[in-house]
């Protein structure tokens, strides 16, 4: 809660060129300073500093923005963190908003959660190294399973007693009040006595991002059947299962560095890995993999490698995952392990040199795993054959980034010696379906099924619809001072091409059919946009990146700082890149558009239909019955052009 006057003065003072400086090695160019893109590997700079404007920017990997974007996307900051390191930087002092008596306790509440959380991690730490059961039973057992000190140490794991309500009694005497014992799930209650969750268990901690802890998993010593292997942290203000993921705090440096995030199961394949050396792995521990925590690692890579058991329930795992990412226009690869094992056990029969090969050998794009999963032997059965390529083409329909989706075509037709253009004709008649799939439903792709065995603890899905809109806004931001071509006719009818911007034609077409947005920050950035069109200017990115609101800072910065890369493959990217967003733009442009209006119409018939049911007057009914016609009519309008493009 900095004060607008505050985040001005911060805002002047820093220098983009000195905060860069202190992480990216800068050499004077003109007025520019360049140097190696610290965002991706590159061996000749294509990372450009522009002190006049105070921005960044990468030609090689596209991301740019002013000293505060560098932080978050440098230094994985929160807008407020980078805030504060330049106001330390600058000696600028922060004055504050006192927070409202509400936000106070929700804060205080949160923050006792963590304290609590912290209390109980050091309280099973010392249980395991420190009392006789933790050492003859815990320790024993995790030095059994091939755990050396020092990383149990690094991981902070601990040990529960098998008592009732040790740690629960502990807790007390120091204080912690039985409402935040309960709300942490650390104890429980049974006729109105508390006692302990984990109890008899080995302790693995959960870090939230900056390194505190925000719940636990538990793990059982024994072999009883009727128990769960693990026990984990309950739902809580602090502990959201589908967002967090178990590791990425020790992990998150590594999978920067190396552009790349090895995903697996289990707590102890986490650290078993790390043990063998390789530090860029992380596991959505105790739920199948959500959205969420996709888009949590898309903040430091836009690689993710699964690394599964070879199992039956580990290959469906794999393929819900495949879709998963690639619908979040990311790069997926897959090992799988020879069936039985995962890669702790695999980590603990091999060296770490094998473990890595391995890992390295087997890793497959989607397509080769279906189809040497699906294909096995029988590569010459005809069925067989076209059934996985519509396996395939089915998931290549999910890529939302038209460019990836053509080198997935190629290669598959490559692969599996067909005519590109049948391929591309059947991903086309997915997309199509999905598309008239996603409006029936009116929700957009970005909202995803909740796992079922999770849908009771979760909060209501929200179904919002502002997909569209913001891809309206991504094209503006993006492409809105590009040119795209139309066919006119001037004075004397001859047919000549008209050349008009991007932006001048969104915002043209906008007003002209009098369209809003339903996104408060998608309309202030149209907005932006559309003043600049009456001035004939162009707006400039500092002007998103500075605008007072944070949820318009944020999905300028969401929308202009996460360019699809194909990162495996840089020379194939770039040749493509280039020749098809030149000949797609247009199309793509339109796509949206035509999208955006079609999702408005559905939502006015949708309307207008209430007021049917509702309506008694005759003069009423004929005039709603009339626009449902209307509305309507332009609906299959709109729908034909929609398909004509998209299948184009
Ligand atoms: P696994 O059954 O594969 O366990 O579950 P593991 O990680 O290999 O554990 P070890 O090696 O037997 O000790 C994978 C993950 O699923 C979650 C845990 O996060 C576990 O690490 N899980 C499993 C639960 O949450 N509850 C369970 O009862 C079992
Ligand atoms: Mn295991």
């Amino acid at each position: 809660m900095i004060t607008p006057e505050t985040i001005d003065k911060i805002m002047d003072a820093a220098r983009v060129e000195e905060v860069v400086g202190e992480f990216v090695n800068l050499k004077k160019r003109g007025v520019n300073l360049i140097g190696l893109c610290p965002f991706h590997n590159e061996k000749t700079p294509s990372f450009n500093v522009n002190p006049a404007r105070g921005i960044y920017k990468c030609f090689g990997c596209g991301k740019g923005g002013n000293a505060v974007n560098f932080l978050m996307e440098h230094e994985h900051y929160t807008y407020p963190e980078a805030l504060r390191y330049l106001a330390n930087k600058y000696g600028i002092e922060i004055d504050e908003e006192k927070p409202s008596p509400e936000q106070q306790q929700a804060m205080d509440e949160k923050e006792s959660l963590y304290n609590l959380s912290a209390f109980a991690q050091k309280y099973f730490e010392e249980t395991l190294h420190h009392t006789e059961e933790g050492k003859a039973i815990g320790l024993t057992y995790l030095k059994e399973r091939g755990f050396p000190l020092e990383t149990i140490k690094k991981f902070g794991l601990g040990y529960a007693l098998n008592e009732w309500d040790a740690f629960t009694m502990h807790a007390k005497k120091n204080g912690y009040k039985k409402e935040f014992l309960l709300k942490t799930s650390l104890s429980k209650e049974r006729d109105q006595q508390l006692y302990d969750s984990f109890r008899g268990r080995v302790i693995f901690p959960i870090h939230n991002l900056s390194g505190r802890v925000l719940g636990f998993g538990a793990r059982i010593l024994t072999s009883e059947k009727n128990k769960p292997k693990y026990i984990n942290t309950a739902e809580s203000d602090i502990y959201h299962k589908s967002k967090v993921l178990y590791g990425l705090y020790f992990a998150k440096s590594a999978v920067s560095r190396l552009d790349n995030c090895y995903l697996v199961e289990g707590y102890t394949d986490v650290i078993s890995l790390h043990q063998a050396g390789i530090e860029n792995v992380i596991a959505s521990s105790g739920t199948s993999l959500t959205t969420d925590q996709i888009k949590l690692i898309k903040r430091y890579t836009s690689n993710i490698t699964l690394l599964f058991d070879g199992d039956p329930a580990g290959i469906k795992a794999a393929f819900r995952g495949i879709d998963m990412i690639l619908e979040e226009g990311m790069n997926v690869r897959l090992v799988l392990f020879p069936d039985g094992e995962d890669p702790d056990s695999y980590a603990r029969k091999y060296r770490p040199v094998e473990v890595k090969e391995f890992i390295e050998g087997n890793a497959l794009d989607f397509i080769s795993f279906k189809t040497n999963l699906l294909l096995g032997e029988t590569k010459n059965d005809p069925i067989r054959k076209a059934g996985l390529i519509k396996e395939i083409a089915q998931t290549i329909s999910l890529i939302p980034e038209p460019i990836a989706r053509t080198l997935y075509i190629q290669q598959c037709s490559e692969l599996m010696e067909i005519d590109e253009r049948l391929l591309v004709a059947e991903v086309n008649k997915l997309r199509r379906q999905k598309f008239t799939r996603d409006q029936k439903s009116g929700s957009s792709q970005e909202i995803p099924e909740p796992p079922p065995e999770y849908v009771e603890k979760q909060q209501p899905v929200q179904v919002t619809n502002g997909h569209q809109e913001k891809e309206v806004i991504r094209m503006l931001l993006h492409h809105g001072d590009k040119t795209i071509e139309f066919e006119g006719t001037d004075e004397l009818g001859k047919t000549v091409n008209i050349a008009v911007k991007v932006m001048d034609f969104v915002v043209d077409d906008f007003n002209d059919d009098q369209l809003g947005f339903d996104n408060a920050a998608c309309q202030a950035i149209f907005n932006i946009f559309a003043s600049h069109r009456q001035k004939d200017s162009l707006p400039h990115e500092q002007e998103f990146f500075n605008h007072p609101e944070e949820a318009v800072r944020q999905l300028a910065i969401d929308l202009l700082s996460s360019p699809y890369t194909l990162s495996h493959n840089w020379e194939i990217r770039h040749r493509i890149f280039v020749k098809t967003e030149e000949e797609t733009l247009k199309t793509s442009l339109l796509e949206v558009i035509y999208a955006f209006k079609l999702r408005r119409l559905e939502k006015m018939i949708g309307e207008n239909q209430e007021k049917l049911k509702e309506a008694r007057e005759e003069e009423e009914i004929t005039r709603l019955l009339e626009a449902d016609r209307q509305f309507k009519m332009k609906r299959s309008l709109f729908a034909k052009e929609l398909s004509r493009i998209v299948t184009r």
